[in-house]
């Protein structure tokens, strides 16, 4: 094999239409994954989902930069093999979690980890280094993620009924093996199973619209006062432990919203895809950061109960800029306080190694809020028109927190952190009206 890192040289001619494959490949993926993962009933506490979301995310950020720097400007995923669509499309709106996850780890990740490797050492092909480095990763996360999948399926297969699907089963594995058959023959073709795959495609996005997938049967926290920051005796262990348990579900729902908005805004501007991209890696690293601490102390997964509250109000952002205002605005924004909020608490009863943690979350919080200031800023250039938004969308996630019986999080009494605020993209003004509104709420 030939490595060489000129890009005008480049004859490795399919890979462009494969990195296109795999994208679309990788929604899915990360769709399966943010959309089933808190709605897994008993599982939520025991796998670690938020890492192979950031394992899709980085080879579909690889598999892009590759496109940009050969200057195959495509970033958009389209699958032209009608079956491997079907497949594909029908897995997309499946309603039963282990199935997808079944076709995702049993199916479709095996089979692009055997067209890696087939890349990889097909001696046809002169591979440039880049190149080179994008496949040689790709196989080691994708071979990490097959095998981490085991105890996720094993799991799954306890808590839902295959034979519910059967039909839909039967069907999906038709069209992956007419896709397998269309790639060893140009000319296949079958009518029939065309047909079949729209048909499938337009009956599962029915169902789709009739129910949000969202709708399923979680857990509610029985007290949610374990969030708020100021009333919580962080000296005493139980209470430490159960509030780094808290904070790291937040983290792994904050990499699920982040997960989310990739896949639904993919066709945005691709440097909002590559910014969000970063972004999932550091929340998943905060959710580890939290629970390894957490699991230190003597505390465990499955320990407490879990809210979905994060995830929920985030999604009544109705659009991108809405969601940006809600997530990195608002919600990250306060979590910008908290760290900082949580550094000096931690320092000052002691507890060096839990401020060092926040330290290091909260200089990543900084990067995020700042990051969706700027496409907010982006969006909304008009700063009139800016703060309406800014304030319409507030006002909604306000009145959805009080119906729920909620006086926690964005709403949180911490300490506005003001030098941070400002490294993140906050205005003076801006800073001032915070801690105005914070000090009338919590006075
Ligand atoms: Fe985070
Ligand atoms: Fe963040």
């Amino acid at each position: 094999m030939l490595l060489h890192s000129n890009f005008n040289e480049y004859s490795f001619s399919d890979l462009k239409e494969f990195l296109a494959e795999y994208q679309y490949v990788f929604r899915v993926s990360l769709k399966s994954l943010c959309f089933w993962y808190p709605g897994i009933k008993h599982t939520y506490a025991k796998i670690p989902f938020g890492k192979h979301i950031w394992y899709d995310s980085q080879i579909v950020n690889m598999a892009v930069n590759r496109q940009l720097a050969l200057a195959e400007k495509q970033p958009f995923a389209k699958i032209s093999n009608p079956y491997l669509k079907g497949f594909i499309d029908g897995l997309v709106h499946l309603k039963n979690p282990y199935v997808r996850i079944y076709y995702m780890y049993r199916v479709l990740k095996p089979h692009y980890l055997n067209k890696f490797e087939q890349h990889l050492v097909s001696t046809d092909i002169d591979l440039d280094y880049g190149t080179y480095s994008f496949l040689d990763f790709s196989i080691n996360y994708l071979r990490e993620e097959i095998k981490e999948s085991l105890p996720i399926l094993e799991v799954l297969e306890d808590e839902y009924d295959l034979n519910k699907d059967s039909e839909l089963i039967t069907r999906l594995n038709q069209l992956w093996i007419a896709y397998q058959k269309s790639q060893l023959d140009d000319n296949y073709n079958n009518n029939s199973l065309l047909m079949m795959s729209v048909e499938l495609t337009a009956k599962e996005h029915q169902r789709r619209l009739d129910k949000p997938e969202r709708d399923v049967p979680v857990v509610q926290p029985q007290k949610n006062e374990v969030l708020d920051n100021t009333q919580i005796d962080l000296s005493n262990q139980d209470f430490k432990i159960a509030y780094l348990y808290a904070n790291g579900y937040l983290e792994l729902q904050a990499s699920e919203i982040i997960a989310s908005m990739i896949f639904e805004y993919f066709d945005t501007e691709w440097k909002i895809i590559t910014d969000l991209s970063r972004q999932l890696y550091d929340e998943c690293r905060h959710a580890q950061l939290c629970f390894r601490r957490m699991e230190e102390l003597g505390g465990y997964l499955g320990q407490y109960t879990t809210s979905l509250l994060q995830w929920n109000y985030v999604h009544l952002g109705s659009n991108l800029v809405e969601k940006f205002i809600i997530q990195h605005r608002i919600s990250e924004g306060t979590g910008t306080d908290a760290s900082f909020n949580n550094v000096t608490r931690f320092r000052e009863m002691g507890d060096e190694k839990t401020a060092k943690l926040y330290e290091f979350i909260g200089a990543d919080e900084i990067l995020h809020v700042k990051m969706g200031n700027k496409w907010i800023e982006h969006f909304l250039p008009d700063p009139i028109k800016r703060d309406e938004v800014i304030n319409k969308t507030k006002n909604r996630i306000i009145s959805y927190l009080e119906q729920e019986g909620y006086h926690i999080d964005f709403l949180s009494c911490v300490p506005v952190a003001l030098e941070h605020r400002e490294l993140a993209g906050f205005k003076a003004e801006e800073i001032k009206d915070i801690v105005l509104e914070r000090n009338e709420r919590c006075s």
